[in-house]
């Protein structure tokens, strides 16, 4: 089966770290997959890989200059930004991932890469200390956000003699995730496909104590949103319904719903619906709301020890939709388990009838709440198990969209 990189224009952004010795190979893995592929370098990169590789192995010109005569593209960022179908950034600093989050464009790539609307990649490689820095989380969860894949690194010898995170991922694992992604929206741009209505529920709710306070959790949201992002990027309709989060979309697709409390969520919710093919609802909604909420603040007494806060529970919006879901509609929930994990979320899927849910892992290191990776139990009504490897909520994204588009009808 030929590749789907098959005559894409792929433009390979390469900027100054040690793994820029792989980016020749990258190359040639891209060419040899049928894509034609221009380099873009930084002046630092330059100094680990030559001009000349590059062009030889892209039998292509590299773009290094701002404001050289000899580009074939007249003010290239902006012509070659039309010219790419992809742009894989690798290496990819802590320096431009900063420079691409903050919209700084002060040379040939990052200027490039400011006015390139197409699918991007970016391959982050550097010290652990530095991967592990809260600017380049905060830089990353921001691009995330803006539906940039992050290629993840990966743990091993780094070049300061250390070991840890921070390795670029091999080449043959950078373009087979491109190859992953033109395969499944080469998929999702299939004519005789049908685009669905998706509902998704996301974050934490908020449930209002007084004017200033709140009872809340800490979901931040990512894995609806990666959901959210996915089922758009098939061609679907998707109504994100979404609890108080930083998280930001932009997919075109994409209607989004901002509500507070779970209350508000229940509404959207059970009105968007019946319009609805499917939902998959993966927000932490609050179980309980306190019975009144003051419109002032709250001022504690100085004789005062304690408190006592009266809670009413919340509508369950799952098992709402459960007992509203006609034929052929799909419903899909999350359960989040620390005993008898398996046999609590079977329960669940009876109970709420649901055609599967996700188990998420509370035991495994780097899986749930806040984090970029999950791992994940997916239980069908059919009674199958299937228990995924730890990987990024994109990639868990993937795999519960696969599964529920393949099941609707
Ligand atoms: N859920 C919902 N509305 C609620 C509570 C939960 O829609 N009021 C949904 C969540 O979005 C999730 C699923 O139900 O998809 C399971 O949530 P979870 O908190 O694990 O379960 P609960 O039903 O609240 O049960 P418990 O807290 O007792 O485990």
């Amino acid at each position: 089966m030929p590749s789907p990189l098959q005559g894409k224009h792929i433009i390979v952004g390469i900027t100054g770290g040690i793994a820029a010795y792989k980016a020749p190979y990258i190359v040639r893995l891209l060419v040899k997959a049928g894509a034609e592929v221009t380099c873009a370098a930084t002046e630092h990169a330059l100094r680990f890989v030559t001009t000349l590789t590059l062009e030889t192995v892209s039998n292509n010109h590299v773009y290094t200059d701002l404001f050289d005569n000899a580009n074939p593209h007249s003010t290239e960022h902006i012509s070659l930004k039309d010219w790419g179908d992809a742009l894989i950034l690798a290496p990819a600093t802590a320096n431009i991932i900063g420079k691409y989050a903050n919209g700084i464009g002060d040379d040939a790539l990052s200027t490039l890469m400011l006015s390139f609307r197409k699918p991007t990649f970016v391959c982050p490689a550097m010290n652990t200390q530095m991967l592990e820095s809260p600017a380049l989380h905060r830089n990353i969860d921001f691009l995330k956000s803006t539906g940039v894949n992050i290629i993840e690194s990966t743990s091993g010898e780094l070049a300061c003699g250390a070991t840890g995170n921070g390795r670029m991922a091999e080449p043959e694992e950078i373009v087979a995730q491109v190859e992953a992604f033109f395969t499944s929206s080469s998929a999702s741009n299939d004519e005789n496909k049908r685009q669905y209505n998706i509902l998704i529920t996301a974050g934490p709710t908020y449930e209002k104590i007084d004017a200033v306070r709140f009872i809340g959790n800490f979901s931040t949201g990512k894995m609806g949103f990666a959901l959210a992002e996915e089922m758009a990027q098939r061609g679907n309709k998707v109504f994100l319904v979404a609890g108080p989060t930083h998280l930001t979309t932009k997919h075109p697709n994409i209607e989004r719903i901002d509500v507070m409390s779970a209350c508000e969520m229940y509404d959207a919710a059970t009105r968007l619906f019946p319009t609805c093919d499917a939902a998959i609802l993966s927000a932490a909604v609050a179980d309980f709301r306190p019975d009144h909420a003051a419109d002032y603040k709250i001022k504690k007494q100085s004789d005062q020890d304690d408190m006592t806060l009266h809670l009413v529970q919340n509508p369950d919006i799952l098992a709402t939709l459960g007992a509203t879901k006609r034929e052929g509609q799909r419903l899909v929930g999350f359960a989040l388990e620390t005993d008898n994990e398996i046999d609590n979320a079977r329960k669940k899927l009876t109970r709420k009838n649901l055609d599967f849910i996700v188990l998420n892992s509370l035991h495994d290191k780097g899986a749930g709440f806040g984090h970029d990776t999950n791992k994940v139990t997916i239980i069908d009504r059919y009674g199958n198990i299937e228990t995924g490897e730890l990987k990024s909520k994109q990639l868990v994204a993937k795999d519960i969209a696969d599964k529920l588009l393949r099941s609707l009808p």
